[in-house]
């Protein structure tokens, strides 16, 4: 296969299900491929690693949108996004990262370990028998009580929030129609309309929580945080917190029913669960890509790339790539080295990876020491997306029937 077909076939909405054999074919035509004059495909684990720790790349900021789309303020959810700190370059991203690294802190993050592991039992307790969607029951659940317990989103409003960030965040992928467009806008109006209210209410009630805290840097004054930083630095807290971790859980459940003998594993050893996640976020990497931009001429992996090109980094294929992982297709959680880039690396590293990383420690041992028995009730369905890969719904049996 050419390098313009492994791109077509990436690209092709049927690949979303299987984005695998693109990589692989990207991977034999070198770790960089050229889509278009400025517009580049990057496969290989060191040169995604080294972009993204690359400060002369760019973040696809507000600067980047002008120059590209005249009314993309139009749109809320582009302009919440291009207002945080995942969409913005220093010096504004440095300020607001600083600010909500210290907010968002280990401390915070341990403390939560007590929270995780009442809300995991409390969420398996309430399982139902019959008719199990462990998407709708356990994986979306728990990280969205998680965030919204450290954000201090009071519980009653816990539901409402996976229909918006579904809606919300297909902005954040390569391709997207005039309705994914719409249903995002309103989406982000409704999620605005929601912050404004709860700002103000902890503004009259102050909490030890992200809410107040953030809203509390805003009102110091100074540079530290604008209005428009502290509504996308909340949209953003808040779906970057479960939209993705409710991938991880997603694929750490259909991973470890496929392979009997690892659940069986991890669940007589809990300890090994941190390598079982990392193995997780390689193999299925909850998302699968993100884009920088060059802001000057230079070469990556022999690549010569112009000023101003668009760099899509394909972190789910990096975590593949054979040069890097020997194998990268075998589900082994015990290889060495793990380093998977579902994170990212570099300035924009994600603030919440502790903090997933501890929901899927804590919840997917807990899962399979309850039911021994758990087994697929059905065929999962694959989330229709490129970037934010894991699934639907996810039918579950819990226990054996009994005859
Ligand atoms: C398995 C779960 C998660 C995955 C795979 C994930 C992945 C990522 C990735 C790849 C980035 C970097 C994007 C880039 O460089 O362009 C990122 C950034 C970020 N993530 Fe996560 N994330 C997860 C969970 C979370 C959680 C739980 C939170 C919050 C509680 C969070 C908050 C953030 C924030 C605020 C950023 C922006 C950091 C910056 O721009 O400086 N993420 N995440």
């Amino acid at each position: 296969m050419d390098a313009g077909k492994a791109v077509a076939l990436l690209l092709d909405p049927r690949a979303n299900h299987d984005p695998i054999a693109a990589y692989a074919a990207l991977h034999r035509h070198g770790p960089v491929v050229r889509a278009g004059k400025s517009y580049f495909f990057v496969s290989g684990y060191a040169a995604v690693d080294a972009v993204l720790r690359d400060p002369a790349m760019e973040a696809y900021d507000a600067r980047r949108l002008d120059s590209q789309w005249s009314d993309w303020r139009d749109n809320r959810a582009v302009a919440l996004f291009a207002d945080s700190m995942l969409r913005t370059n220093p010096p504004q991203h440095t300020r607001m990262r600083r600010l909500a690294a210290g907010v968002f802190t280990a401390r915070r993050v341990s403390a939560l370990r007590e929270v995780i592991a009442g809300q995991v039992d409390e969420i398996l307790n309430a399982l139902p028998a019959y008719g199990t969607d462990l998407v709708t029951h356990l994986t979306y659940p728990l990280p969205i009580a998680v965030i919204t317990a450290l954000l201090g989103v009071p519980t009653a409003d816990r539901g409402r929030f996976r229909r918006l960030a579904e809606a919300l965040t297909a902005v954040l992928e390569v391709r997207w129609t005039e309705e994914d467009r719409r249903q995002a806008h309103a989406a982000a109006l409704e999620l605005e309309d929601y912050f404004t209210d709860l700002i103000g209410r902890r503004r009259a009630e102050p909490a030890d929580d992200l809410v107040t805290a953030l809203a509390a840097a805003h009102d110091a004054g100074g540079d530290q945080l604008t209005a428009e930083e502290l509504m996308g630095n909340l949209v953003l807290l808040l779906v970057a917190g479960f939209e993705t971790t409710t991938n991880l859980l997603g694929n750490g459940i259909v991973l470890l029913l496929d392979h009997p003998e690892h659940a069986a594993r991890l669940r007589d050893d809990p300890e090994t669960a941190p390598a079982y996640v990392e193995e997780v976020l390689r193999i299925e990497s909850p998302v699968q890509l993100t884009e920088r931009y060059t802001s000057r001429p230079t070469t990556l992996a022999g690549t010569d790339l112009p000023a101003d090109a668009e760099l899509v980094l394909l972190l789910g294929a990096a975590n593949r790539d054979p040069l890097r992982f020997p194998e990268p297709d075998k589900f082994d959680p015990f290889r060495t080295d793990q380093a998977p880039l579902s994170f990212g690396a570099g300035a924009h590293y994600c603030l919440g990876a502790p903090l997933a990383r501890l929901e899927a420690q804590i919840a997917l041992p807990a899962l399979l020491r309850r039911f021994p028995d758990l087994a697929l009730a059905g065929r999962p369905v694959r989330r229709p997306r490129m970037n934010l890969r894991g699934w639907s719904s996810l039918p579950v049996t819990l226990r054996k029937s009994t005859p």
